[in-house]
């Protein structure tokens, strides 16, 4: 196995997952990556490790550099067990090392998932720790994207090992932002923001100041390529997405029984289009949650159709509305339509599942007995209209109440 040094001294000791497809409800169409590190110094560190299927492959690259017997740390960015699953081998192979947590919520996290004697150093905000020519200093990352999520920097390298944070799920032999197709790494990497950073902006926000100010060489993610040709591109959409930045793009989402609700999707999606907006159509029986969310980020409107089945929402729309209020997307405009056969109900129950998700709400929804008519379909038309002049114009604060 040959050695992987990303910069003198320092190695990538991680695994490549090149068939995963489904991360904890995400689709990852193109793989993924758990990163590990080895810093050699007085005193080895290791940074973070990986799932723990990938235990042998990570030993095997630490074996290639030197005696896992000699690593004296072990640093936990993370307790997320896509880092910390091979903690329990690394630990038994290298039984002299110290493990380097968050104070409190890094403890909790590693007692409460390995329930484990280990020697812990916790560490919080600034400090610091020399492992020979090196200090490595903590920088605390809460919720991006669990409470423990640590950067450690080291700056005798330049190389700020910064955990979740601009990761992108993406399977490559390459090691650099520079060395592969970017606007793929842009497009994981907006992906990974989307479906797991969108509900932390502040936090989001902070930790871009931080790093910006570090001005680190590397930016030493733990999943996908490392940032080192193109550092400004990915800080510049952290930046983006932090600051909920939009564009007038509306995304129309779906499911339909017999047709009804489609083709209302489609009359409004003409109009949004007709009137110059950006219309994007997802039909959710054809389309991951998790695709949609990526397309939804930038979005500065989400319209949800939705039939009315037994009273209430569509299962494939019930399960995206779910996904979407746990993002939080606050600051977009949103409207429900859909069609029903006696009762009615599913689109109520949207706009309610779009308002607790933060959104500005329109309060009418647009209700299609049947199988729409013409009279049905200016009515979508005018909705269309509406909402593609409010995005166009900004306004997305404070709901209409233009009836349909
Ligand atoms: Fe890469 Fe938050 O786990």
């Amino acid at each position: 196995m040959a050695r992987i040094e990303i910069t003198p001294g320092v190695y990538w000791v991680g695994a490549v997952d090149w068939h995963v497809r489904d991360i904890h409800g995400l689709t990852v169409r193109h793989g993924a990556t758990y990163n590990a590190f080895l810093i050699l110094d007085d005193r080895a560190t290791l940074i973070d490790t990986v799932k723990a299927p990938f235990a042998d492959e990570m030993m095997a690259r630490i074996r290639e550099i030197v005696d896992p017997k000699q690593i004296s740390y072990v640093v936990s960015n993370h307790v997320e067990l896509d880092h910390s699953g091979s903690l329990p081998r690394i630990l038994q192979e290298a039984p002299n090392a110290k493990v380097i947590t968050v104070e409190r919520h890094g403890e909790t996290g590693l007692a409460r998932s390995f329930h484990a004697n280990w020697p812990l150093i916790p560490v919080k905000e600034g400090d610091s720790l020399e492992i020979g020519r090196r200090r490595l200093s903590f920088y605390p990352t809460p919720m991006l994207h669990w409470p423990d999520s640590l950067m450690t920097y080291s700056e005798a390298d330049g190389v700020l090992f910064c955990m979740d944070i601009f990761g992108q799920h993406l399977a490559t032999s390459q090691r650099f932002d520079d060395e592969v197709d970017l606007d793929v790494a842009l497009y994981e990497a907006s992906v990974y923001y989307a479906n797991i950073m969108w509900p932390y902006p502040t936090q989001t926000l902070k930790a871009v100041d931080r790093i910006k100010a570090l001005n680190p060489r590397v930016l030493a993610t733990s999943h996908g390529v490392l940032w080192r040709g193109h550092k400004e591109k990915i800080i510049d959409a952290w930046t983006r997405w932090g600051k909920g930045e939009t564009r007038p793009r509306v995304v129309i989402v779906f499911d339909t029984m017999y047709g009804s609700t489609e083709t209302m999707a489609r009359a409004i999606s003409e109009a949004v289009a007709a009137e110059g907006a950006e219309a994007r159509l997802f039909c959710l029986s054809k389309t991951h949650r998790s695709d949609v969310a990526n397309e939804a980020l930038e979005a500065r409107a989400i319209l949800v159709g939705s039939p009315t089945m037994h009273n209430t929402l569509y299962p494939t729309v019930a399960d995206f509305l779910a996904y979407l209020k746990g993002l939080r997307p606050r600051g977009r405009l949103g409207a429900a339509f859909g069609s029903y056969g006696w009762g009615g109900g599913a689109t109520k129950a949207v706009r309610e599942e779009l308002r607790l998700a933060g959104m500005d709400v329109r309060e009418a929804t647009l209700d299609v007995k049947y199988v729409p008519d013409t009279a049905d379909l200016e009515k979508c038309r005018q909705l269309g209209l509406e909402i593609a002049r409010r995005v166009k114009s900004g306004t997305v604060e404070g709901s209409s109440t233009s009836g349909s």
